[in-house]
């Protein structure tokens, strides 16, 4: 396959780029600075600058493409802000708004669309089970969401098959959630956040990878996708499993008022939680590379 990725200097792009390049695969990569693309990258891979707010990408680097991923956008994990707010909603509106454009004046364009999306979507529930025909909710992260997923739907008009990924909480080592987490519960201060009921929709980084590869080559999988692991885990639960692996005590219990100080209105997301699941994905046939918790943590954290 040859396929074009954006965002791919981030936690989930890196890692696709890398297992793509391994099996064999061509990659364009799109990036604000293609030149620390191509070093954090390496030479294997075919760097073109393009900001996604600018306008749309090069044509030379959507033609003749058998698919792009778009996961290029301001990270949502820091204190919402204003102007944090508008880069958030901007850099996936404008810039998805973008890269459909870019892929309407392409001839020979790419057969298929995945791109990014988020858990969401679907706005804080409790503990009600939440699958792909859950309806959008309308909190600030909704309705971003939403507006990213309308964007990318403009390519089925196009003769394009687009994938939504609904993304949940990554767990990688080395970036994003479960990175910020391991300070704390490697000196064994970890703990439940603000009472630990709530769910988390955890999916380990190579099942984000191995959902993706599904989505470029199978022809069956079209719109939403949850991209979370088939179990997910209470607050409370994470925390035990990550005391667990890394052999220190978690039961420093974390007060919602001290996430909400740090991130303000941002932690909803830890403190009301989600309980997702990835019912499209197996209907698909999915087969998940990491579907329980503490093996999960154990092959990421080695
Ligand atoms: N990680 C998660 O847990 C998670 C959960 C749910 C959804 N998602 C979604 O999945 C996508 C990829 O996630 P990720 O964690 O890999 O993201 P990430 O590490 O934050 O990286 C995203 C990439 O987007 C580009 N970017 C950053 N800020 C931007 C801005 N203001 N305007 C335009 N481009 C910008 C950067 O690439 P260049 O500098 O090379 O241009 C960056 O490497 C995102 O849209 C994210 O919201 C992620």
């Amino acid at each position: 396959m040859h396929v074009t990725v954006t965002g791919a200097t981030g936690l989930i792009g890196s890692r696709l780029v890398r297992e793509l390049v391994a099996r064999g695969d061509a990659v364009t990569v799109l990036s604000r600075n293609p030149r620390r693309a191509r070093e954090s990258l390496g030479a294997g891979v075919e760097c073109f600058a393009w900001d996604p707010e600018s306008g749309p990408p090069p044509v030379e680097s959507l033609r003749g493409r058998d698919g792009v991923v778009h996961l290029a956008g301001e990270n949502v994990a820091q204190r919402w802000t204003e102007d944090a707010k508008q880069r958030i909603r901007r850099s996936r509106e404008l810039g998805t708004r973008n890269l459909v454009e870019g892929l309407r004046v392409t001839e020979d364009r790419p057969g298929v669309l995945v791109s990014g999306s988020a858990v969401g979507i679907y706005g804080p529930h409790g503990n009600e089970l939440l699958d792909e025909q859950t309806a959008a909710g309308s909190d600030f992260l909704a309705e971003v969401v939403k507006a990213w997923e309308r964007e990318a739907d403009v390519v089925a008009a196009l003769g394009m098959r687009v994938v939504k990924l609904r993304t949940g909480v990554v767990l990688d080592a080395e970036a994003g959630a479960l990175a910020k987490m391991l300070p704390p519960f490697k000196a064994g201060i970890g703990g439940p956040v603000a009472g630990g009921r709530q769910y988390v929709p955890w999916i380990h980084i190579a099942d984000v990878v191995g959902l993706i590869l599904a989505a470029l080559e199978d022809d069956a999988w079209r719109g939403p996708v949850n991209a979370t692991a088939p179990e997910p885990a209470s607050n409370a639960e994470l925390s035990k499993a990550l005391g667990r692996v890394l052999h220190r005590p978690a039961v420093a219990p974390v007060p919602a008022l001290a996430i909400r100080v740090l991130y303000g209105e941002m932690a909803d997301i830890v403190v009301k939680g989600q309980r997702v699941v990835p019912r499209r994905a197996l209907e698909l046939g999915y087969s998940f590379r990491h579907p329980q918790l503490d093996e999960a943590l154990k092959s990421t954290l080695a």
